[in-house]
């Protein structure tokens, strides 16, 4: 089998493994802060090269940092901005090949060099995002998109997500 059949081979069954993990996760617990900060450590500890995955939160007209694994991030992501604001804004899961040819990519750990952002919605209503970065480039590709996506809605149909999205009275 050539190289590239086989890889496609095994990051299906990756996925496939994944998704069977986070079922596990989530049986019997609804809280969405746990269910989305074991999601991160799952997806940083089993997906090969990444540097960051984590999530950002929708409050307001912004995306505010929430559980991730990796170095420090910025906090506060307006609509529009970066990948992250791209792929909220549009509903739309973003793929960057090339971090520094994306021209308003915010750069949080300058390894980072591709990255893929899927949004959250749950009932019509965007509620954040999923984000992972890697230090390789154009590490993330379809295959990726449908893996992250059905890992995205296992999270949103297993969990209670008003905390994500409460701001301060
Ligand atoms: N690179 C992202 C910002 C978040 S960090 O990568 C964790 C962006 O451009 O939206």
């Amino acid at each position: 089998m050539p190289a590239a059949e086989s890889a496609a081979v095994s990051k299906t069954d990756a996925y496939r493994e994944l998704q069977g993990q986070l079922a596990a996760l989530f049986a019997g617990e609804r809280n969405g802060m746990a269910n989305a900060a074991n999601m991160s450590a799952l997806l940083y500890a089993t997906l090969p090269n990444l540097n960051w995955a984590g999530f950002y939160f929708l409050q307001g007209r912004e995306l505010v940092l929430g559980p991730f694994q990796g170095k420090v991030a910025c906090v506060r992501i307006a609509l529009g901005r970066g990948v992250c604001g791209t792929a909220a804004e549009r509903r739309e899961t973003v793929i960057v090949a090339d971090v520094s040819a994306f021209p308003s990519h915010i750069a949080c750990d300058a390894a980072s060099r591709s990255e893929i952002v899927v949004p959250l919605i749950q009932h019509g209503q965007l509620k954040g995002v999923l984000d992972l970065d890697s230090p390789q480039p154009a590490r993330f590709d379809m295959e990726d998109s449908r893996g992250l996506n059905a890992a995205a809605d296992l999270l949103l149909q297993s969990s209670d997500t008003g905390a994500w999205t409460a701001t301060a009275a």
